[in-house]
């Protein structure tokens, strides 16, 4: 059987786009930015984005492109043997990831019916509504809604299924965000809000950098949707010789952009109305929004706008999550696309149960799969890529673009030594830190059950 294909040049692009905007961008960067400090976590995520983010994508663009495989099937071709378990480890992480981002999901599908309900808006405290709906049946019930729709789409095959969806979401991100952060400039708190999230503190910088290391290391795999395979298996089902570096640029900065944007609304909303960035946690995406929403015109209309256009970001990128599995069962097993998308599907909807019970496990799994396992990941993979099979990587980047003479051997070097020994130290910063979570937050929590 012949191996599907992107349907268009831009398709792949598109797809990757997908992959990559979602809440990572639009739910998971605004509490990040919260958690550590404003501007100081902005410094970092951008150079993490620049530096190791762009390099770490070519890197796995040119391992998907050359063997026309599957992640975990592209690894080993590349590098053959004991790397196998690599790819293991990417199937994992692909389950872990798609288990509470689908709880999250699901919150946002909550606040699309909120929309049409006037759920969220006739509430005193958007603080209060969105506690309300983020764990308990409602998030559970999301949740499925969220999956069941992920494996609908997936089961349709790549070009129907995925390409469609991020034509439409792009753009549609790109100017209702726009909008959003035009009426947040005109709130009271805007000033003191660019201050908190635009204007870095050195000081800050230097005595936080322990916990600000791993944090934007952890973001900026996962933003870029990188370290599990989801580029590699995206870029094996590329047929022509694009350039890769020119894609690269597009998905780094397109995906950049929305993440600025979404700052942009989150903190002079959250400053306005009182809230504590550091304290509003996994919910200051949807308190701030609802809190501007109720006394914008047409906020309900727009609130609706809003987040379905966040829910098709989460679906694009929570289809890509669970490709890498999928193509998987399908290249390595022979399995039917519809049979092993429904069986993954379910896997993965229990493994998230308990992140409806109680927010601390979004905490938990999430510091787990960005901070730890998508490090390692990446770690493995830069190793794999250029220490191994820098001559081929090399080779491979040049269809499409050309002799790349000295570039690309600086390429093959950044990775090699200051990527690696930066993931390495933010891996290492990145265990112990999740140790504290567990011996502080969340043992406290075992406690009071
Ligand atoms: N990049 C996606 C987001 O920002 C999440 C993701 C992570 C997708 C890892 C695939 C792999 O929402």
């Amino acid at each position: 059987m012949a191996r599907e294909t992107w349907g268009t040049r831009i398709g792949f692009i598109l797809a990757a786009v997908g992959s990559a905007v979602g809440l990572g961008n639009i739910w998971r960067f605004p509490f990040q930015v919260g958690q550590e400090g404003g501007a100081a976590f902005m410094v970092m995520y951008l150079a993490f984005v620049v530096l190791i983010g762009f390099p770490a994508m070519l890197a796995e663009f040119v391992v998907g492109r050359k063997t026309d495989l599957n992640a975990v099937g592209g690894i080993r071709e590349w590098a053959g043997g004991a790397w196998t378990y690599l790819g293991g480890l990417f199937v994992l992480i692909g389950f872990v990831i798609l288990s509470y981002y689908s709880v999250v999901g699901g919150w946002v599908l909550r606040y699309v019916v909120g929309s049409v309900t006037g759920g969220y808006t006739a509430t005193e405290s958007a603080a209060a509504y969105f506690v309300s709906i983020a764990s308990g049946t409602d998030a559970l019930l999301f949740h499925a809604i969220f999956m069941l729709i992920v494996i609908g789409i997936v089961a349709l095959g790549v070009q129907q299924g995925i390409e469609l969806g991020v034509k439409v979401m792009v753009p549609a991100i790109f100017v209702i965000f726009g909008i959003l952060a035009v009426y947040a400039f005109g709130l009271a708190g805007a000033g003191e809000a660019y201050a908190y999230y635009l204007s870095p503190d050195v000081g800050y910088i230097l005595e936080n950098w322990q916990s600000l290391v791993p944090a934007a290391a952890g973001q900026g795999f996962f933003t870029l949707s990188l370290g599990m395979g989801v580029m590699i298996t995206y870029a094996s089902y590329l047929s022509s010789d694009e350039n890769l570096a020119l894609d690269g640029v597009s998905i780094v900065v397109l995906n950049t952009g929305v993440s600025i944007l979404t700052g942009l609304i989150v903190f002079p909303i959250l400053f306005s109305a009182g809230v504590d960035p550091a304290t509003s946690g996994a919910g200051a995406i949807f308190i701030s929004v609802a809190e501007a929403l109720i006394d914008l015109p047409f906020g309900q209309i727009v609130g609706l706008l809003f987040f379905l256009t966040v829910a098709i970001a989460a679906l694009s990128s929570a289809i890509s999550l669970i490709e890498v599995v999928v193509s998987y069962a399908i290249d390595e097993y022979g399995m039917d696309r519809m049979r092993a998308t429904g069986i993954i599907g379910v896997a993965i909807f229990l493994l998230g149960v308990p992140v409806t019970v109680n927010t601390i496990f979004v905490d938990l799994y999430d510091i787990f799969a960005a901070q730890i396992l998508l490090v390692l990941g990446g770690i493995l993979l830069m190793i794999a890529i250029t220490w191994l099979h820098a001559d081929k990587a090399v080779g491979e980047l040049e269809k499409g673009i050309g002799d790349l003479g000295s570039i690309g051997s600086l390429w093959i070097w950044i990775v090699r030594v200051p990527v690696v020994l930066v993931l390495l130290v933010s891996l290492y910063l990145g265990i112990t830190g999740y140790i504290d979570f567990l011996q502080g937050p969340f043992a406290e929590y075992l406690g009071s059950l």
